[in-house]
């Protein structure tokens, strides 16, 4: 069954180089907009969300549209929805094709509590379940930027945790996320090394390197100064590719071409790829609003003014808009992973081209 649906993820990423997709088969879903930090680099914890969507909207959503084959559930914090076990099983049930299901973490909730939680989604048979253990720096950086004091420690034991979990569960996956930012440029390689004091096995390919972004439509940071410089930020990602230990298998292939291209979009601020945003997924935050992406403030609908059925949405003019500005290259410019790895398998070629983007 595991590999039945890997496949059929991996058919459908084939068919995405040569024909438009009917349908999404990646659904970026924002489950709640609560969040117990203060980080620096997202305001999304001064938000304070009422009227988001209910456990029982969100399995009427699942039901109706029952065709997603890589889902991320992010926030906020997942762990603040009581209903996470729930919303999980909402998407397992209908969606026959799910091969994947992503979450990142903060690491503040309860620990047990979200063992016993990921637990309950391990057993309910994804074939993959992915965690990102969110980390910005070494521990004074970390809880400096996160705003936590203990973070930095919370999300070593998180980390640990889940490699004992995974000596249940091997379809149980982790990684840490670390958001290079003007607030921790230069300290990649100091914080790895406070990793390792902490995790004597950690390895560079362990951590998903992402650049700092302002977003309207989900990171509610608008005006905040993040950005790093960027020589300096070539300088460092370029370090961190060489350090990466080579792995076999097509996720490394996919993590590697999003990180060469990375380079690319950091020095040019342009997006190396076409985008495959409302083709290949679409963005659905917890208010039942539909956008291209986290980084396209575009609405184009909301799931509870359409019955919650997205079909109406691919070939109404608001999609056909989308895909006209895509084709032209007017569309806002991104590069993150909710977004890329779409665009970089629908463009199989960009795996095996050494240096990130084709000429
Ligand atoms: C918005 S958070 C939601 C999940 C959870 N609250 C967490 O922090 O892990 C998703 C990811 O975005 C990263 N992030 C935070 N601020 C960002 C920014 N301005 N640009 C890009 N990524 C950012 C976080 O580090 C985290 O890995
Ligand atoms: S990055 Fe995550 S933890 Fe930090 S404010 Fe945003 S949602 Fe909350």
């Amino acid at each position: 069954m595991a590999v039945e649906k890997m496949l059929g993820l991996g058919l459908t990423a084939v068919k995405s180089n040569f024909v438009r997709l009917r349908r999404p088969y990646k659904l970026n879903f924002c489950v709640t907009y609560r969040c117990q930090s203060r980080c620096l680099t997202c305001d999304i914890w001064k938000m304070k969300p009422t009227g988001e969507l209910t456990l029982d909207e969100i399995r009427t959503f699942a039901q109706r549209n029952p065709y997603f084959q890589w889902i991320e559930l992010t926030g906020g914090e997942v762990f603040l929805r009581g209903d996470i076990v729930e919303i999980a099983r909402a998407f397992k049930e209908n969606s026959k094709g799910l091969y994947i299901l992503t979450m990142p973490t903060n690491s503040l909730c309860n620990q047990q509590m979200v063992m016993e939680k990921l637990t309950e989604i391990l057993k309910l048979g994804i074939p993959r379940v992915a965690i990102t253990v969110s980390l910005d720096g070494y521990r004074e950086l970390h809880d400096r930027i996160r705003g936590i004091p203990g973070n930095f420690d919370k999300a070593m034991s998180m980390f640990k945790s889940l490699k004992r979990l995974k000596e249940t569960y091997p379809g149980l996956y982790f990684v840490f996320g670390y958001t290079l930012s003007k607030l921790n440029q230069g300290q990649f390689e100091r914080t790895y090394q406070a990793v390792k004091a902490e995790i004597p096995d950690i390895r560079h390919s362990d951590f998903h390197i992402n650049l700092a972004q302002i977003s309207e439509n989900y990171y509610n940071n608008q005006g905040l100064d993040i950005r790093p410089n960027d020589a300096a930020v070539v300088e460092e990602l370029n370090s961190i590719i060489g350090s990466r230990e080579a792995q076999i298998g097509v996720i490394p292939a996919i993590e590697n071409t999003f990180l060469k291209n990375l380079v690319y979009y950091a020095k040019t601020g342009r997006a190396p790829m076409r985008s495959k945003s409302l083709e290949a997924s679409l963005f659905l935050d917890s208010y039942g609003n539909i956008f291209p992406s986290i980084m396209w403030n575009r609405k184009i609908g909301n799931i509870r003014e359409l019955d919650y059925a997205l079909d109406s949405i691919w070939e109404g003019d608001a999609a056909k808009e989308i895909r006209r500005m895509i084709a032209e290259g007017s569309e806002p410019q991104q590069w993150t992973a909710c977004e890329a790895y779409q665009s970089i398998i629908g463009d199989m070629l960009s795996l095996v081209s050494p240096s990130g983007k084709r000429a």
